[in-house]
């Protein structure tokens, strides 16, 4: 049988001998690699780890209420671009993961991730009711021995005063019949350096054996593992982290506009900023915030922050300016084409990369809707151009990425997004008038190019 490390065999003691065997019994699971994985809502987050315990030798089961994504898991076709679809064909055929919309599965789990998205309502309160809804259906096939970590970012406290009494009212006991954890995820989707498999995984439990539970299973499939205490703790990592950059922007963006004022370089000032070796990191500048956590998360601890009668004011006050830079960029846009006489209204703009960041397909949050939505109230046609994303609609409008070309029919380009897959020199010799919000065009020199 595989043992806990001492310190757990010690912290589970005192709860008898049903914790000890339902620990012990799941530890000895995970170590084998036999214990059934789930894995709620096959996203972003969801389908990447779903796919490292498969590879890992677990058998997945992936849960989604998206009949459409369960099929086209089932069916190896990944939609997710971190995701090779030869690698889920693979485990797909092998039986090592397979999806499905129906709960009932869960009774046959031995473990479950949640990776449901938390999205802000208008007012910007936290919507919890992806996590509800999941956890209601996890509560309803609660059985002893099971672990479950939930993965989706949210406030403070979430796991033991919104998750845990909903497990708790089964009847079963945390820490003795059932274990619980949060684990933040810190996938950066697109990036080809750090995927799930290689970027540590903090994990913290209700209790100490719930924290080792959730280590132990982690580092069976993934290359590091950070515990911590409890499930506050790794909680406020992930906000603290995306509060750190969401922040940094802001400080940036501020940077941006104050060198605007004056006239100088900002990129320029960054760039030389950044040779000091210690004591300073770089953060660009932008056309404003995009995606699902930069934006959203730091409002989840403002919100949890305001109950305890603390005022986030740095979040507050990175969030009006990053919120402020869609409108200085099409501000930057009018008075580029002031300077060629042309008005916006009647002018055609095309808008090169659309989605919230580079090299991804994930359109959530970005500021190019907002650029796009106040272009066409101020009366410019558009069109753009994206490699990652075929079609959007905007205001009503349904456009079709065009390729690079169609910038020479445009009275002026606006660079949102600096995807790697744009020849940015052709670019340059089809365009008469581009404005760079991201200096995707840094080492050409043109008197086309206005710069953020
Ligand atoms: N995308 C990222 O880069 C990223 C990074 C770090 C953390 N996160 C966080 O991870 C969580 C998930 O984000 P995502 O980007 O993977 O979201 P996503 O929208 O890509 O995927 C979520 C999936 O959950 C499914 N779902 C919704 N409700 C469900 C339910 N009740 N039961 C089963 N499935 C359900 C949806 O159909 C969807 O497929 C969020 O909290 C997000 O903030 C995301």
């Amino acid at each position: 049988m595989a043992s806990l490390a001492p310190a757990i065999e010690e912290t589970i003691a005192p709860a008898g001998i049903a914790a000890r065997s339902y620990a012990q019994q799941l530890a000895e699971k995970i170590t084998a690699r036999t214990a059934r994985i789930g894995v709620v809502g096959l996203g972003y987050v969801g389908l990447p780890l779903a796919v490292e315990f498969a590879q890992a030798g677990f058998q997945v089961t992936g849960i989604d209420i998206g009949e459409e994504k369960v099929a086209r898991v089932n069916a190896g076709d990944s939609y997710i671009l971190d995701v090779p679809g030869d690698v889920l064909r693979g485990l797909v055929e092998d039986g090592r993961l397979r999806a499905s919309a129906d709960f009932s599965v869960v009774s046959e789990l031995d473990t479950v991730n949640i990776c449901v998205p938390t999205p802000l309502r208008k007012t910007k309160d936290p919507d919890m009711s992806y996590i509800d809804s999941a956890c209601r259906e996890i509560a309803r096939r609660l059985h002893p021995g099971m672990l479950v970590i939930l993965e989706s970012t949210t406030y403070p406290g979430t796991t033991d005063e919104f998750v845990l009494p909903m497990l708790e009212s089964t009847g079963l006991r945390i820490g003795r019949d059932f274990f619980l954890c949060f684990s933040p995820e810190r996938v950066d989707p697109g990036n080809p350096r750090f995927q799930t498999i290689n970027i540590p995984k903090v994990v913290g439990g209700i209790t100490p054996t719930c924290t080792e539970l959730g280590a132990l299973l982690y580092s069976q499939a993934l290359q590091t593992v950070a515990p911590v205490t409890c499930t506050r703790v790794a909680e406020m990592v992930k906000l603290l982290e995306n509060t750190f950059r969401m922040i940094n922007i802001g400080l940036v963006n501020e940077m941006a506009l104050m060198c605007d004022r004056m006239g100088i370089d900002v990129w320029e000032v960054i760039d030389a900023a950044a040779t000091k070796p210690f004591g300073f990191m770089p953060f660009y500048p932008g056309p404003g915030l995009g995606g699902h956590c930069i934006p959203i998360d730091p409002f989840y601890l403002s919100w949890k922050t305001r109950q305890a009668g603390i005022e986030a004011r740095f979040i507050e006050l990175a969030g009006y300016i990053n919120g402020q830079m869609p409108i200085f960029v099409v501000g930057k846009v009018q008075n580029a084409l002031n300077d060629r006489s042309k008005p916006v209204r009647g002018s055609r703009i095309h808008v090169v990369g659309i989605a919230y960041k580079r090299d991804i397909d994930d359109l959530r949050e970005s500021p190019a809707l907002d650029v796009m939505h106040l272009l066409n109230k101020h009366g410019a046609s558009l069109s753009y151009t994206d490699p990652h994303i075929p079609r959007v609609a905007v205001d009503g409008l349904n456009l079709v990425s065009q390729p690079i070309e169609a910038a020479a029919a445009a009275d002026c380009v606006v660079i949102i997004t600096d995807h790697s897959g744009i020849d940015y020199r052709r670019l340059l010799e089809c365009a008469s008038l581009i404005v760079d919000t991201r200096n995707a065009l840094k080492g050409f020199r043109s008197e086309k190019i206005v710069r953020l």
